[in-house]
């Protein structure tokens, strides 16, 4: 395996750039390639198993160009499929699960939100890592249609607004302190998010979290790119690429696919 290699990145549709912006930010140095499985979103209404067989279609795509490294930018590919991953390929792979740790460590009103696919909310693993914060109150809210709006790059329509604000409602009511985006799509919402939340309630994605772990993964098996050429991101699609290369601002390899 070559340190020159892509770092491979798949999810549902578009959400998972979220998670690209927080990476390319860490390792600007870093080839990546982007592949958003928008033709079989939303992944959140399928079964385990459906979610597992395309999470291996994504991974194969990404192995064929010899990517070092795969991030699944997807909560419900991740809770659902990264197991069967890591046993099934033989390189390392980087989840991303909401982040309801450091939202539960800090919250003073021991009341916090979560916003999040079905398929994330009713999976396994989530579950097993809900049920260990004890003394916290979780209040669970699946995203219904918020996935589907946004691939139709619905980002802020006034349907959006009507569905954010029915979905925040009770979480506000029940005095929630922070809101955990537990779905790669949602940091696109905050603006719409922002605006129906009182200022308190602090919003937490896994971004970050999870180019810092891409990072020390790297670093762990010396796969750092050391190359002084300048880095290529190249991102494909397997529907219309116009959502995808707005969000990107227009200025990235968008290529149109059919995987
Ligand atoms: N972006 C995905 C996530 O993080 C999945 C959305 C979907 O396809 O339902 O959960």
């Amino acid at each position: 395996m070559s340190n020159n290699n892509a770092i491979g990145l798949f999810d549902s549709g578009i959400g998972g750039t979220s998670i690209w912006s927080a990476i390319h930010q860490l390792l600007p140095n870093e080839n990546t390639i982007y592949l958003a499985d928008s033709k079989n979103a939303p992944y959140g209404k399928r079964s385990k198993e459906e979610i597992i067989k395309l999470s291996c279609k994504n991974t194969e795509f990404l192995l064929e160009q010899n990517c070092k490294i795969i991030v699944v930018a997807c909560n419900t590919a991740t809770t659902n499929a990264i197991k069967e991953l890591r046993a099934k390929y033989d390189v390392p792979f980087i989840g991303i699960e909401p982040a309801i740790k450091p939202a539960a460590n800090q919250s003073e009103t021991q009341t916090i939100g979560i916003l999040a696919t079905k398929g994330t909310l009713n999976s396994e693993l989530f579950n097993r890592q809900a049920e260990s914060f004890t003394n916290t109150k979780i209040i669970e809210q699946v995203g219904n249609g918020l996935v589907e709006l946004i691939e139709n790059g619905e980002i802020d329509s006034p349907e959006m607004n009507m569905l954010l604000t029915s979905y925040l409602k009770p979480m506000i009511a029940a005095n929630i302190d922070y809101l955990v985006l537990g779905c790669s799509h949602y940091p696109y919402l905050v603006p719409a998010i922002k605006k129906i939340i009182p200022s308190h309630i602090k919003i937490i994605d896994s971004g970050e979290a999870v180019a810092r772990q891409t990072k020390a993964i790297l670093e762990k098996n010396n796969l750092l790119n050391t190359s002084k050429i300048k880095s290529t991101q190249l991102f494909y699609t397997n529907s219309d690429s116009d959502v995808l290369k707005k969000i990107l601002g227009f200025k990235k390899n968008v290529f149109e696919e059919n995987f």
